[in-house]
């Protein structure tokens, strides 16, 4: 996949780039043509004199030859791409990208880009947790740029945890499995809350905030599918590419759903298992002691998607357990004729609603069982989509 590619390998100031040094030997010996672009601060951690020798082409990392006044065109250096592979991207190289702030050559390079960024975010395990850096790895994604997750770890501080760099091996591996093999594919998502109508201003919600939903769109739009994600309300942006359809109820869900014929069916969203009976069309009076309000059962999505499944389709749901997590999980696979549930454990600290993280069991049809680590819903989001590749479509 990558003999004869263009490349250009982005370099910005973190510890970790001693590794691009290795990473460009192999994207050599893979036979990649590589022109190397470092951020004016990476020069001090590497030098251009390794990464010229290695690549064979003049480094750059600044807007002029200060010496001949020659430019360094970004936009030719843009055109000359066939992709863009930022490793290590730092935690302020990374805000720049995801603001459109373009103060050095990388970054404008990085905006004149036609065809696809890879990212591969080095650093700190505070700064890479931290919510304003976890909100700009989103938005990348977001624009279309493919994250090369952090790895977890020994890291420079000597804190042990998440944020550092992938293995160079791990981002060779993730370039070349770039695979577009759900091209032609068309996969729905339901993501977030519904929201289920008492009167016009007060509704029955919950805390899903989407995240794993848009993530999971994120990743199969990367594998070349049309995606259609259905969405109950949520602070978030739909991925580039993506067709969103935007819902409240569970039965507008319901709806939106049925209109749609997919082979992959990806059922993340949380929807109301009750709705209200008679919502009603005047703001309710706080006039009695006790309100008591009816409510009667939705339909199931994940269910009905499953009974209508046609040979080929891949089902997938979500559950979220509080005992018996896994029996319960797998008769919920059966009953509603899933090929796949991903469970998420109460009891697991961080996963579930809300955050940026999500800790997951992946339960096949075949009763085969997979656990995974604690991680971000961006990685768990990959690791779903890689096991739904390995038993759909083989
Ligand atoms: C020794 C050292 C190691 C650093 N390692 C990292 C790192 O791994 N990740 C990171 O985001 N910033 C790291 N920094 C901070 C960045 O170098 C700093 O934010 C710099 O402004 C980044 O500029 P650039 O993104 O333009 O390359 C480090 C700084 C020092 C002095």
């Amino acid at each position: 996949m990558l003999k004869g590619k263009n490349v250009l390998l982005g370099i910005s100031g973190s510890i970790a780039a001693y590794k691009s040094a290795l990473l460009c030997r192999e994207l050599i010996k893979k036979g990649a043509n590589v022109k190397v672009l470092m951020t004016p601060d990476a020069v001090g951690f590497i030098t251009p004199l390794t990464l010229s020798t290695l690549s064979k082409n003049p480094v750059y990392s600044e807007y002029s030859d200060k010496k001949t006044g020659e430019w360094n065109n970004h936009v030719e250096l843009a055109k000359w791409a066939d992709f863009f592979l930022l490793a290590p991207a730092t935690q302020n190289t990374i805000a720049k990208m995801a603001n459109g702030i373009c103060d050095n050559l990388l970054l404008a390079t990085y905006f004149s880009m036609q065809n696809k960024t890879y990212f591969a975010p080095a650093m700190d395990l505070d700064m890479f947790k931290h919510p304003s850096n976890q909100q700009n790895i989103e938005r990348l994604e977001g624009f279309g740029n493919v994250l090369i997750p952090s790895e977890n770890g020994e890291l420079a501080s000597g804190l042990v945890g998440e944020g550092r760099m992938a293995e160079v091996e791990n981002i060779i591996k993730a370039i070349s499995s770039q695979d577009r093999s759900w091209v032609g594919k068309k996969v729905v998502i339901t993501a977030g809350p519904t929201y289920e109508a008492i009167d016009p201003v007060r509704f029955i919600g919950n805390h899903s905030s989407g995240k794993m939903g848009y993530a999971l769109a994120e990743k199969a739009l990367n594998k070349g599918a049309e995606v259609i994600l259905i969405s109950g309300p949520t602070q978030l942006t739909a991925p580039k590419g993506a067709k969103l359809i935007q819902i409240k109820s569970a039965g507008e869900m319901l709806a939106a759903v049925r209109a749609q014929e997919a082979n992959l069916y990806i059922c993340a969203a949380a929807v109301a298992d009750y709705t209200v009976t008679t919502p009603s069309d005047q703001k309710i009076k706080k006039k009695t002691e006790t309100l008591s309000i009816e409510l009667t059962p939705t339909v199931d999505i994940l269910a009905e998607i499953g009974a209508n499944k046609k040979e080929g389709d891949f089902v997938v749901g979500f559950a979220l357990e509080t005992n018996n997590e896994v029996e319960n999980a797998q008769s919920k696979m059966q009953r509603k004729n899933c090929d796949m549930i991903i469970l998420n454990s109460l009891w697991d600290k961080g996963a579930g609603f809300g955050g940026n993280d999500n800790k997951i069991t992946i339960l096949h049809k075949d009763n085969n069982i997979q656990n995974f680590e604690l991680k971000s819903k961006s990685a768990v989001a990959q690791d779903i989509i890689d096991s739904i590749q390995s038993k759909w479509l083989v």
